[in-house]
């Protein structure tokens, strides 16, 4: 793995200093630097996605996610430095920086950062001196921080851009050699399984044409195949190493998710469908692994089975 740089917070003072994350007094939209960040076709449905946090649906994913990321090399080794942009509630941050590594949040949500804030105040000092929190648009990352990143995370951001490119074009930017890009985006392959599954015919009908569709918060929004992902990284000199599902089983279930019963075996088979085929490719969402075209990333090397084999 790379020497790592540390990664600061921008010069404007919009990122909080290393180590420390917000001071007393933070406030939505106010905190985490000079201003509100900039609203997203996200915004009207933070209510609904708040709501929605710690249920079943959002356990199976955010627990799957998790698992899928532990196996990337670039956590295994010494801490690294991590990036999630689209950190929202920062589920996966606060596991990585309980886990070790250096985290640094950027969302355009001042709510959502307000409550990823929240959650850090709960942990011990050590934990949330290793989170730094900016607020802003993705899009400009390589202008709200310094230095490079070994793992970079865009989680559940892309299905609600019009146009993908500017902001995967940033986060490469970012990324240290050897480093890698993990995002997760709505399941282009197979977007007809959720309406399928929960009888809504008419608009599976639909969906078998079409990559946009109306998300569970009511917001217009995008799916992705891998290969429309592949066509804006593969120019930029990156290539797919893994790719993963992640709610194969449960996405058109609707639970409070610490009650279910027997959630270990769940998330246990949601795990394995999420790393074989074929059930990844009609998961909810995809899980997609890049890493520099010609990097030694180690395990990532590994060549990506076409069927019926396990993935990782
Ligand atoms: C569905 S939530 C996902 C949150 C988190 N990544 C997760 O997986 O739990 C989407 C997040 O992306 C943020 N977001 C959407 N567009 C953005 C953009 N252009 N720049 C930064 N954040 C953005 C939203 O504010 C929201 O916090």
């Amino acid at each position: 793995m790379s020497e790592r740089a540390a990664p600061g917070a921008d010069p404007a003072g919009r990122g909080i200093g290393p180590g420390s994350a917000l001071g007393p007094g933070s406030s939505p939209g106010g905190g985490f630097g000079p201003g509100p960040g900039p609203d997203s076709a996200f915004t009207p449905g933070t209510a609904c996605w708040v709501g929605a946090l710690g249920r079943l649906r959002d356990v199976v994913r955010q627990e799957v996610l998790r698992s899928q990321l532990a196996g990337l090399p670039q956590l295994t080794g010494p801490p690294a430095r991590v990036l999630d942009v689209g950190c929202g509630q920062g589920t996966q941050g606060l596991h990585l920086a309980r886990a070790g590594h250096d985290v640094t949040g950027i969302d355009s949500s001042g709510e959502l950062l307000a409550r990823f804030e929240d959650a850090l105040s709960a942990e011990p000092a050590e934990v949330a001196g290793r989170v730094r929190l900016i607020s802003g648009a993705g899009e400009r990352t390589p202008d709200l921080v310094t230095g490079a990143f070994d793992l970079v995370l865009c989680h559940g951001v892309l299905m609600y851009l019009g146009d993908i490119t500017p902001m995967l074009t940033a986060l490469a930017r970012v990324i240290a050699p050897g480093g890698a890009l993990s995002v997760l985006v709505r399941n282009g392959l197979g977007i007809a399984m959720r309406d399928g599954l929960r009888g809504n015919w008419a608009a599976a009908l639909a969906a078998f044409d079409s990559l946009d569709y109306v998300n569970r918060l009511g917001l217009p929004a995008r799916a992705h195949a891998p290969g429309d992902i592949d066509q804006v990284l593969v120019p930029l000199g990156w290539q797919r190493r893994r790719w993963f599902g992640v709610r194969v089983f449960t996405d058109h279930v609707d639970e409070p998710g610490p009650t279910a019963a027997g959630l270990a075996d769940l998330l246990a088979a949601e795990r394995e469908a999420g790393r074989r085929d074929p059930y990844r490719s009609v998961a909810a969402l995809l899980h997609l692994v890049y890493g520099q075209v010609g990097a030694n990333d180690g395990a990532m090397d590994k060549q990506i089975p076409t069927s019926g084999a396990l993935i990782a």
